[in-house]
């Protein structure tokens, strides 16, 4: 596996795959690579005949006051992670090889409108920060298909929106997530939680599956279900941004007659923001 640092570099040995026939994958990350990250890899490689994998913990997409400066940066161990995967090419630029003109003023793409409500509303300009460097990247690896994890369940939604919007020729596929024993989805932020805190987390996951038990047995009272499940959450120490059942497919809160449902959650566990979700069908 190669590792590029430049646009031109990424380019020409894209160019060099697709001149052998070979379809291309890209697989997008800010890096700090764990399993999850693997399996998008793994599902590239059985999709495509060329794996692309980028790194860049992109500035754009944080806040004011989010982690940019203390965000992992793990590059050896990373691309140990991308070999065993079977990726061919990693992709790692510096800031100012994604923005040369500086990040004021820069054209940027703006997300669909459901990029404002849940994690859009509490983190303002993420969204379009997304958007805009993935945008970026689709341009630079014109990619046949890109993998996401459905883990980020909004940020997925928001790139399908996103590429039919603008008529972008990519399959956009979205792999499942991938959780710990213990039923913690894998984030690149678990390892912010202290022990302490660890344990705790994964009562996240159990809220959502007590709530889709809860839907499936017959509820349909959403918003009083989601109260009841985002106060015991607080009791048992989080600090909930949201909690919400929607359709899976618009993101507007779900009605009794929807079918295709989606339970989010955003929630701080000491200054550690989680994020988790279920997406679950009804029969009719
Ligand atoms: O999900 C992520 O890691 C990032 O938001 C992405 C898609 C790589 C864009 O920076």
């Amino acid at each position: 596996m190669n590792t590029v640092k430049t646009v031109r570099e990424l380019r020409a040995a894209v160019a060099r795959a697709r001149s052998e026939g070979k379809q291309i994958g890209l697989v997008p990350t800010m890096g700090n690579l764990h399993s999850g990250h693997a399996a998008l890899v793994t599902t590239a490689a059985q999709q495509a005949d060329f794996v692309v994998a980028s790194i860049f913990v992109n500035p754009l997409q944080f806040g004011a006051n989010e982690d940019l400066d203390t965000y992992p940066r793990t590059l050896a161990a990373d691309q140990e992670t991308l070999l065993q995967a079977g990726c061919n090419l990693l992709f790692a630029p510096a800031v100012e090889e994604m923005y040369p003109h500086g990040m004021t003023g820069l054209t940027r793409v703006t997300a669909a409108q459901l990029s404002n409500e849940l994690c859009g509303s509490r983190r303002p300009g993420h969204f379009d920060g997304v958007t805009t460097v993935v945008s970026k990247l689709f341009n630079m690896v014109q990619p046949d298909l890109a993998i996401f994890g459905q883990k980020d369940y909004q940020q997925l939604a928001v790139i399908r929106a996103m590429v039919s919007d603008l008529n972008i020729p990519v399959q956009i596929i979205g792999e499942p997530t991938v959780r710990a024993d213990d039923g913690l989805a894998l984030s690149s932020r678990n390892g912010y939680l202290t022990d302490e805190q660890r344990q705790v987390a994964p009562a996240l996951y159990r809220h959502l599956g007590q709530i889709a038990k809860a839907i499936k047995d017959g509820e349909r009272d959403y918003p009083e279900l989601a109260r009841q499940h985002l106060a015991s959450i607080k009791a048992e120490g989080f600090r909930p941004d949201y909690l919400e059942i929607r359709h899976a497919q618009t993101l507007l809160p779900a009605t009794a007659e929807d079918r295709d449902i989606v339970i989010l959650v955003a929630a701080f566990m000491g200054s550690t923001r989680l994020i988790d979700n279920l997406h679950m069908g009804l029969d009719s």
